[in-house]
C-alpha cells in the first residue's frame, strides 16, 4: 500500500492507521455486520449504498457515539453529534446557538483558527446583539505561545472559547483552563492524543480529519442539561440548531455515513492500542525526539516556545540566512525530504517554514527517520 512507502506528515486530512484503511476498504466492498472484526457476516451491500435509516447504519452510528464516550472520555451527560460542515461550521453555530444578546462571548486568540471563530462571532453580533471579547491573545508575538488567561472574565460572560491545539502555529494548551463560565473547545487537532481535561468542557468539537477519521464528519458534544437551560435563539434555521439534530438522535438529515464508520474504526483502534493514555506516551515520545533534534540543531529552529509546544504539529524554520535565502533553503529541504519519502513537511502558507504533523497514527520510527534525515541535511549544507 502506498502509505507504507512514505511517511505522511500532512496536517489534515492526515494519516490514519493502516488497519483502518483495510477495514474501511472492506466495508466499501461489502459491509459486514461487525465492521471491526473479520467474523461478522457480509450483508451483500456496500457501506456506501445503505440507508442511514436502516438497522445496519444505526448500529454503526450507535457504536461510534458509544466509543466517543468510552475512548475519548466525553461524559455520558453530553449529547454527541456527528455533523457535516467541518469545524468551521461550528465557528458559526456556536454564537448562533449560545451567544446571548447583551452578554459577552469570550474568546482566546491563539492562531488562525481561533481568529476565524472570533470573526464569526463578531459578524453575528451585528444582528444578534451580543458582544465578542478577546480575553487573551498571543497574536503580537506571532502566536508562538499560549497566553495566560485573565484572572477575571468580563461580567455577563456567556462562554469562553479556546482552541486546544493550534494546527498552524504548533502550540497547545497543556491542560484546558478553569474558567468561571462554560468552556467551549475546538479540539480538532489534538482530540484523543492525550488526556488534557476535555471532560471539563461544556461544549467541544473536532473536525475528524486529523485524529478521528476522514474529512466531512465533525464530532460535536455538549452538556445536555446545560443546553436545555439556554434560551432558544430567535431566527436560527433548524439545520443550524443543535437541538434539531439532538431531537432526531443525531440523524436529522443524511450524515456522512462513510465518515461515521471510519471514525468508529479509528476509535476502536485507539481503544485496542491502549486508549488515550497510551497515545499520550507514544505522542510525547515522538514530540520529545523531534523537539530535541530541533533544539540541538543550528540550522533548524522550533517556532513555539517551550511550555506551549504542540505534540501534534511541530513547526520550525530554517536558518539564520536573510529571508530570500531562507526561503530557498526551506524549499530545498522540503524537496529533498519529499524525494527521501517524507511527505507533507511544507509549513502552512501563512507561516512558511516547515511543519511535521505527528498525529496518533503517525509511527514513531517515522520521527526517528526524519531526525536522522535532518541531521544529515544539516551536515551537508
Ligand atoms: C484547530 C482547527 N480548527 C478548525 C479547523 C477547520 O476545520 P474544517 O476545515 O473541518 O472546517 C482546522 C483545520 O485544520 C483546525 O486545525
Amino acid at each position: 500500500m502506498a502509505a507504507s512507502r512514505i511517511y505522511n506528515f500532512s496536517a489534515g486530512p492526515a494519516i490514519l492507521p493502516p488497519e483502518v484503511f483495510e477495514r474501511a476498504a472492506s466495508a466499501v466492498r461489502e459491509l459486514r455486520t461487525n465492521a471491526h472484526a473479520d467474523d461478522g457476516e457480509g450483508i451483500g451491500l456496500s457501506l456506501l449504498e445503505i440507508s442511514h435509516r436502516g438497522a445496519d447504519f444505526a448500529a454503526i452510528h450507535a457504536k461510534a457515539v458509544a466509543l466517543v464516550h468510552e475512548v475519548l472520555g466525553v461524559p455520558e451527560s453530553c449529547e454527541v453529534l456527528l455533523l457535516q460542515g467541518g469545524a468551521s461550521l461550528q465557528f458559526a453555530m456556536i454564537p448562533l446557538n449560545f451567544a446571548v444578546p447583551k452578554r459577552v462571548a469570550c474568546y482566546v486568540d491563539t492562531g488562525a483558527w481561533s481568529a476565524k471563530a472570533i470573526k464569526e462571532s463578531v459578524t453575528l453580533a451585528e444582528t444578534r446583539g451580543h458582544e465578542t471579547a478577546v480575553i487573551a491573545s498571543s497574536k503580537a508575538s506571532g502566536y508562538d505561545h499560549i497566553p495566560a488567561l485573565p484572572e477575571a472574565l468580563p461580567a455577563a460572560s456567556s462562554y469562553v472559547h479556546v482552541t486546544s491545539n493550534n494546527t498552524i502555529f504548533g502550540t497547545e494548551f497543556e491542560q484546558l483552563p478553569d474558567v468561571d463560565a462554560p468552556l467551549f473547545v475546538d479540539a480538532s487537532s489534538n482530540i484523543g492524543s492525550r488526556p488534557f481535561g476535555l471532560e471539563r468542557a461544556t461544549l467541544g468539537y473536532a473536525g475528524a480529519q486529523k485524529n478521528l477519521g476522514p474529512s466531512g464528519v465533525t464530532l460535536v458534544w455538549y452538556q445536555r442539561e446545560w443546553a436545555a437551560q439556554q434560551p432558544s435563539p430567535a431566527g436560527v434555521p433548524g439545520i443550524l440548531r443543535y437541538a434539531t439534530h439532538a431531537a432526531k438522535g443525531g440523524l436529522y438529515n443524511t450524515p456522512n455515513t462513510f465518515g461515521v464508520l471510519v471514525l468508529q474504526l479509528v476509535l476502536e483502534w485507539v481503544r485496542d492500542n491502549g486508549g488515550v493514555t497510551a497515545m499520550a506516551t507514544r505522542n510525547q515520545g515522538k514530540a520529545d525526539a523531534l523537539y530535541a533534534a530541533l533544539d540541538a540543531s543550528s540550522l533548524f529552529t522550533a517556532k513555539a516556545k517551550p511550555g506551549s509546544r504542540s505534540r501534534m504539529n511541530v513547526v520550525w524554520t530554517l536558518g539564520g540566512a536573510p529571508d530570500d535565502e531562507r526561503e530557498a533553503l526551506t524549499k530545498r529541504f522540503v524537496t529533498a525530504a519529499a524525494a527521501a519519502g517524507f511527505a507533507g513537511l511544507k509549513g502552512h502558507r501563512s507561516v512558511g517554514g516547515c511543519r511535521a504533523s505527528i498525529y496518533n497514527a503517525f509511527p514513531p520510527e517515522g520521527v526517528t527517520a526524519l531526525c536522522e534525515f535532518m541531521r544529515e541535511f544539516e551536515r551537508t549544507q
